[in-house]
């Protein structure tokens, strides 16, 4: 034998060993005797690379399963308890740096052209018309346009409206997951600057906050 033939059957023996394939010549041996017709079936061993990481998987899940399971101080709940209080303290020291973009005594209204046309399409992309009607006159939710408010009439009692929604059971819920700061500005901007018009059919006034005094 020369060392290339070395070499393949040194090849063989390795796939042989890996695959527990049975020898072709002695075949017979393993033939299970049930026969469909002509159609016989051998009882081959499940190739051994296979059952490796069949039993790897096994031994790796247990250990897994103990350590962190049994034994191992990690638990899935404290990791997420973690990243909650990680992303809370996050949230409050972004707030704290930017109180700008968090409070709303800085609202002010909009008066040009192309923010108040952007609140004028929210309204009705939003389905703020679906309650208060496309101009504003009311049906379930009340008239916009006129001075009587329940939750007031300043741009920043809208816009507080329209973020935390109006009193608990009455239908207007609350905005501020939905809406971007500048879409709920752009909104109450619009509410305001419909003030005193005419609708076609308006709801009657009602409550009790009378703007401007
Ligand atoms: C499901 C119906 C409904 C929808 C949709 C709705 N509203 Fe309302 N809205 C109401 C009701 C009902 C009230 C009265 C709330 C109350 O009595 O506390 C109200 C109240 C308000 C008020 C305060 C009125 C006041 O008198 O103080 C504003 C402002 C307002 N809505 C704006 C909006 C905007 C903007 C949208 C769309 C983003 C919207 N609403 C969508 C039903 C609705």
């Amino acid at each position: 034998m020369n060392k290339h033939s070395d070499n393949v059957s040194g090849w063989k023996k390795f796939m042989k060993s890996m695959t527990g394939a049975h020898d072709l010549a002695t075949e017979e041996d393993i033939m299970l005797d049930h026969d469909y017709d002509g159609i016989k079936e051998l009882d081959n061993v499940l190739p051994p690379w296979w059952l490796a990481g069949f039993y790897i998987t096994i031994a790796v899940g247990i250990f897994y399963y103990v350590m962190v399971y049994g034994f191992g101080k990690y638990k899935q709940a404290d990791e997420f308890a973690a990243a909650m209080d990680a992303a809370k303290k996050e949230i409050a020291a972004y707030k704290a740096a930017n109180p700008e973009l968090f409070n709303t005594d800085n609202i002010v209204a909009f008066t040009d052209a192309e923010n108040l046309a952007k609140g004028k399409e929210l309204f009705a992309s939003k389905t703020c018309t679906a309650c208060h009607l496309e101009d504003l006159g009311g049906s379930i939710g009340p008239n916009l346009t006129d001075n009587a408010w329940f939750l007031g009439g300043t741009v920043i009692d809208v816009y507080n409206t329209i973020a935390k929604g109006g009193r608990p059971g009455k239908g207007m819920i609350a905005w501020e997951s939905t809406l971007s700061r500048l879409e709920m500005q752009q909104l109450s901007s619009y509410i305001i600057s419909m003030q005193g018009t005419t609708p076609q059919n308006p709801k009657a006034a009602e409550g009790d906050i009378i703007w401007p005094e």
